[in-house]
């Protein structure tokens, strides 16, 4: 087969990660190969995101880049995936003449179909949502590796008045338990050591028989080596049932990052979040009970409209309540088509950035305080590989999903869980000393 090397770029979240591999799944049964060069590529794809303006200007920048690569070779094919095919289809064939293809989240099944009509000249777009496609049956392609991304369900049907993904990413649809347990299955006998259950609302997944307490349990179920996470989670659907089951399973990891975008009542309502405070409160102080060693991060938004000052004191005063492990922080970022953008985004850039910073920097001093917390402490780790900075130091992933540091020797391998002490911490990383290996499987007998 000719013209059948394809080069792809993914940006935004880790649902676009697992769907970049199930593009690479699907063409590679068509008979493309896979390139890391963009010289070399016949077909580029760009996986894009949109959830911030920022993140859509990115995508703009590179399309430049690419229109350079196609004066010299005019041959090539561009095609845009993901959120902003959805959202943008008409400027970009309109106005970014370089682009061939454009497929949204729900149609990668007529990829191949769609690409072959932009090599005969056509332009390539599949831009229909749906409201049953889960990619059930199909397997993504993935390099041998520790850690998978699974997508457990697609869509959201939240509709938070800033967000832009029950219009880029259709209504929500959950895979049927079975198969999701068949895909770890086969991934634990690759020697694959950590699961990451995706969807944008993970915890009302269902799939008429289930929810996603009883789908947790079963990848839990699946072997005691390999550990199962999961995001996102909504405040509204975070059951204790669901509490119950993390607690119970000792290889699903005792974090959950749980949005809770402001700390006042009113923005709350605004955006349209289904929650109070005094709710969200009440949810973080169950799950420490029935999870003792849980940990948690956020997201924040900082300048929505109409946020003031006592507002912004408010998000401040949940940090310090609650005491995330990590949180990720945002300028509000108005989205056309969503609800908040017929409100006037009346926080100036300057006030967005201050508060955003002011929030910055808190959650930095507790995430330092916290992390300084564990020194004297052990933890267990998954040894991921070598530290990023030196081929002396491993880097191993807590079971709260901090990075920790410890020196190579001992005969520790990548896939190993061993012991560690913790003796420094920075705001971000903890670094440890070596105690012993962890025989996960004993420990299992013995807690099960
Ligand atoms: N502006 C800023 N941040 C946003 N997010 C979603 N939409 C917007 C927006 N319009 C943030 C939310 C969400 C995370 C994935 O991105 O905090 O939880
Ligand atoms: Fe967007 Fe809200 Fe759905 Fe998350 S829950 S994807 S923030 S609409």
């Amino acid at each position: 087969m000719k013209n059948n090397k394809v080069y792809i770029e993914t940006y935004g979240c880790q649902m676009n990660l697992a769907d970049t591999e199930l593009v690479r799944g699907i063409l590679i049964n068509h008979g493309y190969e896979l390139t890391e060069k963009t010289d070399d590529a016949d077909v580029v794809l760009l996986n894009t995101c949109s959830i911030r303006e920022k993140a859509e200007e990115r995508i703009y920048g590179r399309l430049g880049n690419f229109k350079n690569i196609k004066n010299s070779n005019s041959n090539l094919v561009v095609g845009i995936l993901g959120c902003m095919a959805e959202r943008l289809r008409k400027d970009l064939m309109e106005e970014k003449k370089i682009v061939d293809l454009i497929v949204g989240p729900d149609e990668y099944r007529r990829l191949p179909e769609l690409i072959d009509v932009a090599f005969n000249g056509g332009k390539g777009i599949g831009v229909q949502l749906s409201k049953t496609e889960t990619y059930d049956d199909l397997i993504p392609y993935r390099e041998d590796g520790l850690q998978a991304w699974i997508s457990v369900m697609r869509g959201c049907d939240k509709f938070c008045t800033f967000c832009v993904v029950p219009f880029t990413r259709g209504r929500e649809r959950s895979r049927s338990l079975k198969s999701i347990i068949k895909e770890i299955e086969q991934l634990s006998s690759r020697g694959f050591r950590e699961v990451t259950l995706l969807g944008q609302n993970v915890n009302s997944y269902s799939d008429n028989e289930n929810d996603f307490a009883d789908l947790l349990a079963a990848c839990a179920e699946v072997d005691p080596l390999v550990r199962v996470r999961f995001t996102t989670s909504h405040p509204q659907d975070l059951s204790e049932k669901l509490l119950q089951t993390i607690s119970d399973h000792h290889n699903i990891c005792n974090y959950i990052h749980l949005p809770v975008q402001s700390g006042s009542n009113r923005i709350l309502k605004a955006m349209h979040r289904t929650y109070t405070i005094e709710h969200y409160l009440n949810l973080i102080e169950k799950a420490r009970q029935i999870i003792p060693k849980v940990s948690f991060s956020t997201d924040i938004i900082a300048g929505f409209p109409t946020e003031t000052y006592e507002d912004h004191l408010m998000t401040l005063d949940i940090l310090r309540k609650i005491r995330y492990d990590g949180a990720y922080m945002f300028k509000y970022s108005p989205r056309e088509g969503t609800k908040a953008y017929k409100m006037k985004d009346d926080v100036s850039e300057k006030i967005k950035v201050k508060r955003l910073q002011e929030i910055i920097d808190l959650q930095q001093q507790i995430s330092f305080e916290k992390n300084q917390e564990q020194i004297g402490t052990n933890e267990i780790i998954l040894i991921e590989g070598y530290s990023k900075k030196s081929n002396e130091y491993l880097a191993g992933r807590t079971d709260g999903n901090k990075v920790v540091i410890i020196p190579a020797d001992n005969g520790i391998k990548t896939g190993n869980y061993v012991k560690v002490k913790i003796n420094r911490a920075t705001s971000g990383t903890l670094f440890g000393d070596f105690v012993d290996f962890y025989d996960v499987k004993s420990d299992f007998a013995l807690i099960a």
